[in-house]
């Protein structure tokens, strides 16, 4: 199975980076390949661009192959003001009309220090990647709170074991569904 991990941080030290990091690493270790988009070098999605008789600039052209090479997307975000990460955003709106994700399996993890886990984004996450016609797979979406508890702050390691438990449930969704 071949998962590509879709972030919603450009940190370094990013929350959600350590946990896309770690589900990655826990899906491998089912035998997955697994990649991770680089979506930080996108254009400003523009239609122009993007139009009739335009070839797609070479970073929105890697990121539509990586998703079509791939059986099923892990989105991996923190939440900004309630919402998504412009930096997702955009790379989602690069991905509207191309028809990438028609019929790809989805999961979508949002982690925050508060405790509601990123809630906001989650929904809007999942709401826009249906309108885009993936297949969202409830059972490996995740609201992660209070993760900078839940992570060894200098190595980026989980340290709760429950939310090992619960990456390996949502990754077992995404490869069964
Ligand atoms: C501009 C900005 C807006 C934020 N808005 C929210 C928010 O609406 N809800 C929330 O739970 N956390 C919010 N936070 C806190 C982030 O969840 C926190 O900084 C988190 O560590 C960011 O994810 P990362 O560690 O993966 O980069 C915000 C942070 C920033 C910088």
């Amino acid at each position: 199975m071949r998962i590509l991990t879709l972030p919603g941080s450009l940190r370094a030290r990013s929350t959600n980076g350590a946990l896309l990091r770690a589900a990655g690493a826990l899906a491998a270790a089912e035998g997955a390949a697994v990649t991770t988009a680089d979506i930080g070098g996108l254009p400003h999605f523009n239609p122009d661009l993007d139009g009739e008789g335009a070839a797609a600039p070479a970073p929105v052209a890697a990121l539509r192959n990586s998703v079509a090479e791939a059986d099923a997307v892990l989105v991996v975000s923190p939440e900004y003001a309630h919402g998504v990460p412009g930096v997702l955003k955009n790379a989602l709106d690069w991905l509207v009309s191309s028809g990438e994700f028609v019929d790809r399996r989805v999961g979508v993890i949002t982690a925050s220090p508060s405790p509601t886990g990123g809630d906001y984004a989650n929904a809007q996450l999942r709401e826009t990647l249906r309108m885009m016609t993936g297949t969202v797979i409830d059972e490996a979406c995740l609201k992660v709170g209070t993760v900078s508890a839940r992570l060894d702050r200098d190595t980026g390691e989980i340290t709760d074991p429950e939310l090992t438990t619960q990456l390996k449930a949502a990754l077992k969704a995404l490869a069964a569904a």
